[in-house]
């Protein structure tokens, strides 16, 4: 706990956008302005605006006015941009070069006692190394994927199971029409939490995730079960990290950060259905939808408690900590603590074991 008066806070959104990021700005400016009168800079595009002159703005009361409910980030963000490894040309080759001493000089430059990084893992990471160099930071978790460990729920995954629930809604009536098959894949990463989820709330009849290898053998038998009941569709929600038992997760190409991006695998599926079983299929991949326009009222809520509780970290001098929802409280957790796991479902968990009992399967051999 450091002591260090406090005038002036930096605010900056790193990594891919999620729902209720702007109910954070927004709350991160109201208590830091309105409660404790300090001043916030707000750096657009990730640690990018740091690396660059200009993109620094002042965010007062009515900079953040009518944001609450708005999708994306008023201050843009990036996945690209490390400083510690920053892809740059040099004589017409790409080269990772480390920027992160001209980061923390422009961060002493501006006067920013404090930077408050709302960020997922890859993002903090970097808030890590910058507090190993002497940057005073607090951090935000954010993804819509849930599979940060050290916070029970992220703002930006109820709207992502929002999103994905009614799709599945969707694809109910006209799978029910046609007699298909439907698959919609989904986000999450290497976690199952949204096709989890969503598949659930959404009545799936299969539902596939990273931590339940699967096979076609299986989802047909539960596709063949259902026909034998006079159910002629069903609803297969798949993961987009899940891989069939032995294989391999699918790629589509390179993200932004410059990791291969998932995708795929739910067309992968759909080809193994219709090589097994003589019934029409079809496949929606959800992609961005996910991660684009207005938060659930719960998520405005849970990002307007974590701004206002990374406000509250600054003055008490719980830097290099990160706010963290566990249980009914927000708690701060040291970053490098927070950042050494991934939460993945529990495979033989309650939730997992509640759509079993429903009847769901997972495409392993329980069904
Ligand atoms: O981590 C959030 C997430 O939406 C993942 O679910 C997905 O795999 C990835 O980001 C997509 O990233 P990009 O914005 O690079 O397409």
């Amino acid at each position: 706990v450091s002591n260090v008066p406090i005038r002036r806070i930096g605010v900056s959104t790193g990594g891919g956008d999620c729902p209720g990021l702007n109910a954070v700005l927004r709350a991160v400016v109201k208590s830091a302005v309105l409660e404790r009168g300090w001043e916030v800079l707000g750096i657009a595009d990730g640690f990018d605006g740091l690396l660059r002159d200009g993109n620094v703005i002042h965010l007062d009361d009515a900079a953040v006015s009518g944001i609450l409910h708005r999708g994306g980030t008023i201050l843009g963000t990036t996945n690209r941009g490390n400083p510690f490894s920053y892809s740059t040309t040099v004589n017409g080759e790409i080269r990772a070069i480390d920027r992160s001493d001209e980061v923390v000089a422009r961060i002493r430059d501006l006067g920013i006692d404090v930077l408050v990084l709302i960020g997922g893992d890859g993002t903090l990471s970097i808030g890590r190394d910058l507090v190993e160099k002497g940057v005073r930071i607090v951090g935000v978790p954010k993804t819509i994927d849930n599979d940060l460990e050290a916070t029970d729920l992220t703002f930006g995954f109820d709207t992502a199971v929002g999103t994905a629930t009614e799709a599945l809604d969707r694809l109910h009536t006209t799978a029910e029409s046609h007699h298909r098959v439907m698959v919609l894949e989904v986000m999450g990463r290497n976690c199952g939490w949204i096709a989890l989820c969503a598949g659930i709330a959404g009545g799936a009849d299969v539902i596939l995730i990273p931590e339940i290898p699967f096979t076609g053998g299986s989802i047909c038998r539960k596709i063949r079960n259902r026909q034998l009941r006079g159910k002629k569709f069903s609803l297969v929600v798949v993961a987009e990290g899940a891989c069939f038992r032995g294989g391999e997760p699918v790629y589509s190409g390179l993200g932004g950060g410059k990791a291969k991006r998932l995708g795929g695998i739910g067309q992968r599926i759909a080809e193994d259905i219709a090589e097994r079983m003589e019934i029409e299929t079809r496949v929606t991949v959800l992609g961005h939808i996910q991660r684009g326009g207005s938060p659930t009222a719960f998520d405005r809520v849970l990002a307007t408690r974590l701004g206002c509780a990374a406000v509250r970290a600054v003055a008490d001098g719980r830097h290099g900590h990160m706010v963290a929802l566990r249980g009914e409280k927000i708690v701060t957790v040291p970053l490098a603590e927070a950042l050494r796991g991934r939460k993945s479902v529990p495979a033989r968990g309650e939730l997992v074991r509640a759509a079993r009992s429903l009847g769901v399967s997972f495409g392993d051999e329980e069904g």
